[in-house]
């Protein structure tokens, strides 16, 4: 095998020459020459402090080369050569894109085809990082968000980025490898966790991300088994250093559009990715003209992760439906339930080509919220089983379960 180096080109067809990457590298190895911006090889040194501020993401491309392009060959492209991908191309990342990619076929399985991303979502960026090159995190804090008496310990994890760049869009997953080994001295999978913050971060303009995470301890019958990721998760203190690989998943995102109305169902720590959708559209378009519709399932008001934000966020913003399974001396209630009992309002949203549907947590709840739309559907005079099938090609129905 030849030796090959990495090199970091740049997509002349998408870019749009505004120079933001120019700015950002503090090696001055990008220019441009009035035609094509470029990056010269002999000075980037994978810093990836351009990446994130592209607007386009025509930044992010990236090729094995035996011998790198040069500046003039660059200068004289209209198109990036037929061989340059969008993420490294080395066996590592190609063996975890695809063990990540199995994941995230049966996670979105129940859309019933291959979901598309929303026509107006941001262009996500994808496996920046590796198992064998993540990023390094530091914990800034890890708070309980479920009652101290509650069954489930969920937990709201910050992680400080300090100067990494690891672009994250609402919906996106980030890759979790505990430390250590199994019984047998192999490696620990890998896990996926959904981001729970939006793309300019936790905290506003600060360089952090948050995750939602339930400790998994169940009996079983042959003892008491406990997650390896989620414990580890859960018990991460303030100051400990996390390596993290991704970002994955380019479909489930949302559409940047404010016309657009969000349905969003849920379940336990599937309300992650809805988190980061909400706050989203908070900070950016508190008066959006499209509709914000959650129906979130717990067992009980103290299981239900983010409870005491969630009842302060504005009606304006959003509408919650929050149902509760087992609350005392009140009949049993699962998200389906719910659908039904607002079925003129949802079919009202199904009607408009406007509207997106997300599913995520439980696989449980993919057939009687199935069956709760389609019935919601056949009450009203529309055909769920047709508008399914145009949803999901139009990249407006996401489903995410485990
Ligand atoms: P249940 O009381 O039947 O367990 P969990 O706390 O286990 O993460 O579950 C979150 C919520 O999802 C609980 O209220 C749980 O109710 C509910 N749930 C369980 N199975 C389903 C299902 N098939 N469809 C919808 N909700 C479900």
């Amino acid at each position: 095998m030849p030796d090959l180096v990495r090199q970091h080109l740049i997509d002349p067809e998408i870019c749009i020459r505004c120079e933001t990457c120019a700015e950002m590298c503090t090696r001055d190895a990008i220019s441009y020459d009035g035609v094509n911006v470029v990056v010269d090889f002999n000075k980037c040194t994978y810093s990836m402090d351009c990446i994130a501020p592209c607007p386009t993401g025509a930044i992010d491309n990236w090729v094995m080369v035996e011998k790198p392009y040069s500046l003039e060959q660059q200068f004289d492209w209209d198109e990036l050569p037929a061989d340059v991908g969008a993420e490294p191309a080395d066996d590592e990342a190609e063996a975890m894109e695809d063990e990540v990619s199995k994941m995230l076929e049966v996670a979105h399985a129940g859309a019933g085809g291959a979901s598309r991303r929303p026509v107006t979502s941001s262009q996500p960026r994808v496996n920046l990082y590796t198992r064998a090159s993540p990023v390094v995190a530091e914990v800034q804090g890890n708070y309980r968000i479920t009652d101290a008496d509650a069954e489930s310990d969920v937990r709201h994890i910050i992680l400080d980025l300090g100067g990494n760049a690891l672009p994250v869009l609402e919906g996106q997953s980030l890759g979790v490898v505990p430390p250590g080994a199994d019984g047998q001295g192999r490696k620990h999978h890998m896990r996926l966790y959904s981001v729970c913050s939006p793309r300019d971060g936790e905290r506003p303009n600060h360089n952090n991300i948050a995750f939602t995470v339930k400790r998994v301890v169940e009996q079983r019958d042959d003892g008491v088994f406990r997650g390896i990721a989620s414990n580890y998760m859960c018990d991460l203190s303030r100051g400990d250093r996390i390596e993290l690989t991704g970002p994955y998943g380019n479909t489930f995102l949302m559409p940047d559009n404010p016309e657009a109305n969000i349905i969003m169902v849920c379940t336990g720590t599937g309300s992650a990715p809805f988190r980061a959708m909400t706050e989203r559209r908070r900070r950016t378009m508190p008066n959006a003209p499209g509709k914000l519709l959650l129906f979130f399932g717990a067992r009980t008001p103290g299981e239900l992760p983010y409870f005491g934000p969630l009842m302060k966020l504005p009606d304006s913003l959003i509408q919650r439906e929050l149902v509760f399974s087992r609350e005392p001396g009140r009949p049993k209630e699962y998200v389906q339930d719910r659908i039904h009992k607002c079925s003129d309002q949802v079919a009202a949203l199904l009607e408009s080509g406007q509207t997106h549907i997300y599913v995520c947590g439980l696989k449980g709840m993919e057939e009687g919220v199935e069956t709760a739309l389609e019935e919601v559907c056949s009450g009203h005079g529309l055909d769920w089983r047709a508008l399914r099938n145009v949803m999901r090609d139009e990249g407006r129905l996401h489903v995410e379960t485990y």
